[in-house]
Parts: C-alpha cells; structure tokens; sequence
C-alpha cells in the first residue's frame, strides 16, 4: 500500500512536471510577440544605460587636470559602437503600446523622420570621437562632449518621456 502510494504520488509529481513544461512552451509560444518586445525593450536600455554610463566616465575626466587618454578612447569606442547599434534600438511595435515599461514616447514611431534626424545629429557627433586622434588636447575633447550632450539632450526632449 505504502509503495502504491509513492507510485501514485511520483506519477502524479511526473504528470505535473510534464503540464508545467507544456504549459512553459505554450506560454513562450503565445508570448513570442510580446515576449520580443520585451527583449527588444530591454536591451535598448541597456544599451542606452552603458552609452549613458560612457558618457559619463569622458565628462568626469574631462574635469581632471590630467585626463586619462587611455580611458576616454575606450569610453569614446563605447559610444561609436551605441551610435552603430541605435539605428535597430526601435523597431515598430516597441513603443509603450506594447504593454512593456518605456520610457519612449509613442512620437519616436509617430514622427519617425524627426527620430530619425535626432539619430543622425547623434551618429554625426559620435563620429567625431574617431577623428580626435590621439591627441590631449582637452578643450577639442570638452567641445566634442558638449556638442554630443547636446544630441542626447535634443532627443530625450522630444522623444523620452521626462523624469521627475
Ligand atoms: C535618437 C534619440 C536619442 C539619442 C540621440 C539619445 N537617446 Fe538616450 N534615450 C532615448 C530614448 C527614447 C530613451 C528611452 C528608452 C526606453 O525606455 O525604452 C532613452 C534612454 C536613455 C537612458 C536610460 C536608459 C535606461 O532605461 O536605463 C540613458 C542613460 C540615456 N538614454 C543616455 C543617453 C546619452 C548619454 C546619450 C548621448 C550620448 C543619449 N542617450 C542619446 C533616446 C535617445
């Protein structure tokens, strides 16, 4: 009696299991528009988060009497790559109809031609970064950051929804 339980028991536990993957699989399925919205979403901000965060490492050695060359190249690399990847950052349907948390207004797909200016103003200012040469000539570095802060500052205004 005692082991025909266990049997019934580890059946039920099996069958279970085997409901749970099927529904998983059915859920990945169903879920595979809004679940690559949601990837999409996601990786944009990451994204984003690093280029903001490369920004940043340029801005504050900009401030130092000897800013480190070596750390403003590798952080200005990191920019030239997001510039190349924010062409695919927002594709239709990822907006903040899809259900998922954006801060993109829905005028990035809305006003797609004045998106995509802000997009070109901010490629064109990264683009800048690779022609600086090795040289430490700090204000040609400063008025290449103040005019790429101003390409972010230019969409966030217009297309990011603004923060408290
Ligand atoms: C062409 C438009 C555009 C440009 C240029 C742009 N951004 Fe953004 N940025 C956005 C939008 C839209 C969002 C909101 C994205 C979302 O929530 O899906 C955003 C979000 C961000 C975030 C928040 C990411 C997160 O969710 O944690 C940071 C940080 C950021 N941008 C930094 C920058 C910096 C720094 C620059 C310039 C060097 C820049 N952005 C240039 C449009 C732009």
């Amino acid at each position: 009696m005692q082991s025909q339980g266990r049997t019934i028991r580890s059946r039920a536990a099996r069958l279970a299991v085997a409901i749970a993957v099927a529904a998983a699989t059915f859920a990945t399925v169903t879920n595979a528009q809004s679940q690559s919205a949601a990837e999409v979403i996601k990786a944009r901000q990451q994204g984003l988060k690093s280029l903001g965060a490369a920004f940043k490492v340029i801005r504050d050695e900009l401030r130092n009497a000897s800013p480190d060359s070596a750390k403003i190249k590798a952080a200005a690399a990191d920019i030239t790559r997001a510039a190349g990847g924010i062409g695919t950052w927002f594709p239709a349907g990822t907006g903040p109809e899809s259900g998922v948390k954006t801060d993109a207004k829905p005028e990035v797909w809305a006003d797609a031609a004045g998106f995509a200016a802000e997009q070109e103003t901010f490629i064109r200012e990264a683009d800048k970064w690779t022609h600086l040469g090795d040289s430490i000539d700090a204000s040609a570095w400063k008025d290449a950051a103040a005019s790429l802060g101003q390409s972010c500052k230019g969409c966030h205004d217009k297309y990011r929804v603004k923060k408290e």
